[in-house]
């Protein structure tokens, strides 16, 4: 995409009289003009890929229904300028669990005025640990290294959430401190003997746990963030005590629905209590039996937590989508989601699957008030921008979703071109 598209495209979204384009085309200015800039000098990338656009959506015509992804929100105490969130992904480029340098440029390209980030899962402690390269907000060097990135979010104005995790069971020893086991809530091992056995936590350690949980939030604030999302998704800890799949403990932590929530939700309470429930989102994913983590009643077991999060007035759950679950990515359900958006007092994330129509559909019919994208947005960073405008995506490039994909970490990162390419470099003060 060039400029000379990206202004006819703009010239097309002047002409319109509906309200939307009217919206969109407000929302681009806001986007682009609000900050002053200056020019990041990294050099261009000689290794880049050459990512191929494809056209997944008609240009803007006069008869486009309007877009309420691209309508302010107020979330607690956040003012939202649109409902596109950037959704925690893992990139596996912080060496030594430290977040690096080159994080500032890749969140600073997603970040837009009024828009909502969640960081890449970020460990709690030494023990959390499960993938090569993830970051860590356990110490001083830690917090350090993520302020610069916060800072350059904040300069243009977004908002940014850490995604705080405990990988549990899905790690092993060569993750883990002195060689020890992983813990879990059980000594069930996966499967995949690419993990070791891990270690039931004793009743009288799960506080600890919750403590560092507590630590890591407070560390992030320290950091700079605006809040922190509790991952309690995806099979990793907090869903290894959730899901009765996994959960085989006979203590106050296992068995009925009450006991398998109790840790997740002490990790809850203790977060609220230490940074203020306007700061606290948490991520669930009910539905989802990533590593092995299935429930026989998942519906029931969102309910149940969504119904214990009421009482603490926190910033937002954040929920993903079953159709994740399957292979495809396209099973739809929306009515289990539904019945949890329905029951949640607070604002309501949904993930899993969405392009700009389905977004839309979410927003549109209040089945949601904010959606997060992942790989969409992982590939095209100027992405709400993108769907103001209903303007082509650029692909994702899979095999560099990961460290280890391509020798330079910075290809398939930072390098997704923008509608607008002098954007790309650009870092504000
Ligand atoms: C490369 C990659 C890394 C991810 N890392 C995380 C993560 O750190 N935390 C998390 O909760 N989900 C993670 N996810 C899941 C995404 O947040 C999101 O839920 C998923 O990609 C589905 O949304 P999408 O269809 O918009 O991509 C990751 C997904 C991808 C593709």
């Amino acid at each position: 995409m060039n400029k000379r598209s990206t202004s006819l495209l703009l010239r097309n979204c002047t002409r319109q009289s509906s309200s939307s384009s009217f919206e969109s085309f407000c929302l681009y200015l806001h986007l682009h003009f609000s900050h002053f800039k200056f020019k990041f000098n990294s050099n261009p990338n000689p290794n880049r890929i050459k990512f191929n656009s494809h056209t997944t959506m008609a240009a803007p015509s006069s008869t486009h229904p309007p877009n309420p992804l691209i309508t302010p929100y107020k979330m607690g105490r956040f003012n939202l300028s649109h409902r596109v969130v950037l959704a925690p992904l893992t990139r596996e480029r912080s060496y030594n669990n430290v977040p690096q340098p080159h994080a500032v440029l890749y969140y600073s390209q997603r970040t837009s005025n009024g828009g909502l980030l969640i960081a890449e899962a970020t460990g709690v402690s030494d023990t959390a640990q499960g993938y090569p390269d993830t970051p860590g907000i356990w110490t001083r060097e830690h917090v350090e290294a993520w302020k610069p990135i916060v800072d350059a979010v904040h300069a243009k104005g977004g908002i940014f959430f850490c995604q705080i995790w405990h990988v549990g069971r899905v790690s092993n020893t060569g993750y883990q401190p002195n060689g020890q086991q992983p813990i879990s809530s059980t000594d069930k091992a996966l499967k995949s003997t690419e993990y070791t056995q891990p270690r039931r936590l004793r009743t009288d350690e799960i506080p600890n746990v919750v403590n560092d949980f507590r630590i890591a939030a407070r560390n992030a604030i320290e950091a700079g963030f605006d809040g922190v999302e509790i991952h309690g998704a995806h099979g990793f800890l907090l869903d290894q005590f959730m899901k009765d799949q996994v959960n085989d403990r006979t203590d106050q932590y296992g068995g009925s629905l009450e006991n398998r929530c109790r840790f997740p939700l002490e990790v809850v309470e203790a977060i609220v209590n230490e940074i203020g429930a306007d700061r606290v989102g948490i991520r669930l994913s009910p539905f989802i039996d990533y590593s092995e983590s299935g429930d026989s009643n998942p519906l029931q077991l969102g309910l149940y937590m969504v119904n214990a999060l009421n009482r603490y007035n926190i910033a937002y759950c954040h929920v993903v989508a079953p159709r994740m679950g399957s292979i495809g990515g396209k099973v739809q359900n929306p009515e289990s989601m539904v019945i949890l958006r329905n029951a949640f007092n607070g604002s309501f994330m949904v993930a899993g699957g969405y392009d700009r129509e389905d977004g839309i559909k979410a927003i549109g019919e209040n089945r949601a008030d904010l959606v997060a994208y992942g790989r969409w947005f992982l590939a095209n960073p100027d992405l709400p921008k993108r769907f103001a405008l209903n303007a082509p995506l650029n692909k994702y490039h899979r095999p560099t979703f990961y460290i280890g994909g391509h020798p330079d970490p910075l290809v398939g990162y930072n390098d997704y071109p923008f509608l607008d390419d002098d954007e790309s470099n650009t870092v504000r003060s």
